[in-house]
């Protein structure tokens, strides 16, 4: 089953985001497999944006996400790469639908929300960096 790699960005956090944005994942239909509230180094900052360390924003970046607790979450299901895309919405808040979270939630680029992997290859790349212990398995256990 396919994983994706999600995170609620410090401006989702301060602004009480987090349940609106997890219900939208969950209400769809994927589970979660992994969740941790927590604060970034720039170390692991700058490792995840490390594709886009040429850009002039780069720093700004790397300081935004490392100034409050982000929530890093593993969620699966069926396309659900693409399919967390789509919910998330385009990267610039004016080209993002309405319907989407950036779209409801977000009017600046660079406080856009939320993160979410843009291919198979970089969410499982993605999923490593930030769940190096590993994942938590919440498989129903009957009792
Ligand atoms: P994200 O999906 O986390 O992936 C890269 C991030 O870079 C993006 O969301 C934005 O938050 C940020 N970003 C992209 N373009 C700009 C820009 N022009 N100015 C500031 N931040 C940007």
């Amino acid at each position: 089953m396919e994983t994706t790699f999600v995170m609620i960005k410090p401006d989702g956090v301060q602004r009480n985001l987090i349940a609106p944005i997890l219900d939208r994942f969950l209400a769809k239909g994927f589970t979660l497999r992994g969740l941790k509230f927590m604060n970034v180094s720039k170390q692991l900052a700058e490792t995840h944006y490390a594709d886009l360390s040429s850009k002039p924003f780069f720093g700004g970046l790397v300081e935004y996400i490392c100034s409050g607790p982000v929530v890093a979450i593993a969620l699966e299901g069926k396309d659900v790469v693409a399919q967390a895309r789509k919910i998330i919405g385009a990267t610039n808040p004016l080209a993002s639908d309405p319907g989407t979270i950036r779209g409801a939630y977000a009017i600046d680029i660079g406080r856009n929300v939320i993160h979410g992997s843009d291919s198979v290859e970089n969410g499982q790349k993605e999923l490593a960096l930030w769940f190096s212990e590993g994942l938590v398995d919440n498989t129903p256990v009957l009792r």
